[in-house]
């Protein structure tokens, strides 16, 4: 925990908090100025200790000033020319963690406020949910500004970064708590409490699915004891909107494999796999303080996948509400059968775009590994700003080609399409977007794999293990450039 203000520099140099500074390799302290001439003797002695500025490294100088002893901590950022906003964003993560069982408070000369405020927020993030109240250390970090207009600056910034740590640490909550505590009904009455001014929730019970024709996503929840949940928000601006931009989350709250079960070892991460709905709600719990000026539509489709006595058999045909026939050969495949329904829905709404968040195949792991997310995109020009946007918050997206030639894989003999791509096990990440393909009616969309990213078991400088958030910063970056 932690907690985020500002301070001019005459306050700092008069009080004993720690004062933390960022270096270079190559180039020294990264915005020293207010130091004065403290600056240079900080460094030399930084040298004498044998401090070297690589990416995160910490090291604590001491300064004996009249009666006062003075701390410096300073962090590296390695090379100059190799710096890009993610380096100050990791180097404050670990600045975090070497500074959190030393003091309770810090000072910090942020060159670039934004990413350091990110960085000390997300790593101050530990999962709470199931221990015994401890009380959760709090830090507090004060951003040092010498002008007006530095103090403005680093407001907004840490404001922003506020609110994007806010998201990522909702979707870390819910993906990191217990598959039966998170139930279709639950996460459903989460979404209702995100009701606001600005956004309106419509939770589609399963009654309402089937009037609606949702037969593919009904198809999943035939094998839980408990019903499905899907839901709808809608954010809407002050004035009018620049563009009506659809969110589109899987919510598998856990995915067992249903008939088709998986081995115990690779069950034991399943409650992940509602990650894509849960960032699709985390969105929407802060788009109203951020008002970005378009109308967000979110869907989230929630269900268990369990092998009961009236689950889906492999072999059995089910009908999507687009009218398309599914051949279901796997019910392990079951993502792309409720996000069949999702898609063909939320291409009803008159969006100007739909991108999909979803844990949706292993494949994906295998090909890019926890830090970068696959993408796969009908539209060069969508895809293109979520990559700006991406490149903003740091967070890896490559494409995939959708190969028109792997078709032939989903292709049926009795049904229009089948749900796993034959031969298996080749190209199974695409295979999956090109089944969700042909549920997008004529909208530009995006189809985001991230059964890599959104769980790691590699934590790293601002990402502990577990549920990490992915993709929820870069989704409020591009709404917000828009
Ligand atoms: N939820 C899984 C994908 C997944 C795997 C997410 C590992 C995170 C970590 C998905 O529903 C699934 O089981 N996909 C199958 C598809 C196959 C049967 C075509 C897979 O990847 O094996
Ligand atoms: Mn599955
Ligand atoms: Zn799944």
């Amino acid at each position: 925990m932690i907690s985020l203000a500002t301070i001019e520099p005459e306050n700092i140099l008069s009080r004993k908090v720690p004062v933390c500074l960022f270096v270079f390799e190559d180039q020294g302290v990264a915005k020293g100025s207010v130091l004065g001439n403290l600056r240079k003797r900080i460094l030399e002695l930084a040298n004498e200790e044998g401090f070297k500025a690589s990416p995160g490294n910490c090291a604590t100088v001491s300064m004996a000033e009249g009666q006062n002893l003075r701390r410096f901590v300073l962090v590296g950022l390695g090379k100059r020319t190799e710096y890009i906003a993610e380096t100050a964003r990791r180097a404050s993560g670990c600045l975090y963690q070497y500074v959190r069982s030393r003091w309770p408070e810090i000072a910090v000369l942020a060159h670039e406020p934004h990413p350091v405020c990110e960085g000390l927020l997300l790593s101050s993030y530990s999962f709470q949910e199931y221990k015994k109240a401890e009380g959760e250390k709090l830090l507090k970090a004060s951003l040092i500004v010498s002008t007006r207009g530095e103090k403005n600056d680093a407001e907004k910034a840490a404001a922003k970064a506020g609110l994007f740590s806010e998201a990522v640490c909702f979707v870390r909550d819910l993906v990191n708590r217990g598959p039966s505590d998170k139930t279709p009904q639950s996460l459903g009455e989460l979404a209702r409490g995100l009701k606001g001014p600005g956004v309106a929730v419509d939770i589609i019970s399963r009654h309402r699915a089937q009037e609606m024709g949702m037969g593919s996503f009904l198809g999943v929840a035939r094998g839980s004891s408990v019903d499905p949940v899907f839901v709808h928000l809608i954010y809407k601006p002050k004035g009018s909107a620049r563009k009506k931009i659809g969110l589109v989350g899987k919510g598998i709250t856990f995915d067992s494999g249903g008939l088709s079960l998986k081995p115990p070892t690779s069950m034991e991460t399943m409650k992940l796999d509602m990650a894509g709905a849960a960032t699709v709600l985390s969105v929407f719990k802060v788009l109203p303080k951020l008002a970005p000026k378009v109308e967000v539509h979110g869907f989230c489709a929630f269900t268990y996948n369990m092998p009961g006595p009236d689950a889906l058999k492999p072999g059995d045909v089910i009908r999507a509400m687009n009218g398309k026939t599914i051949e279901v050969l796997n019910t392990d495949a079951e993502g792309r059968l409720i996000l069949a329904d999702a898609l063909a829905y939320a291409s009803r709404q008159k969006l100007d775009a739909i991108i999909d968040l979803a844990t949706l195949t292993g494949a994906i792991i295998t090909a890019l590994g926890s830090r970068v997310t696959g993408a796969m995109a009908n539209d060069k020009a969508l895809l293109s700003k979520l990559l700006t946007a991406s490149q903003k918050t740091g967070e890896m997206i490559c494409e995939l080609p959708l190969v028109k030639d792997y078709k032939e894989n989903i292709k049926s003999p009795i049904a229009d399409l089948i749900n796993t791509g034959k031969p298996r096990g080749e190209a199974g990440s695409i295979i999956g977007g090109l089944f969700l393909q042909e549920f997008v009616d004529g909208v530009p969309w995006v189809h985001l794999d991230i059964a890599g990213t959104a769980w790691t078991d590699a934590p790293m400088a601002y990402c502990p293990s577990g549920g990490t958030g992915a993709l929820a910063r870069t989704l409020l970056e591009y709404l917000s450039a828009l």
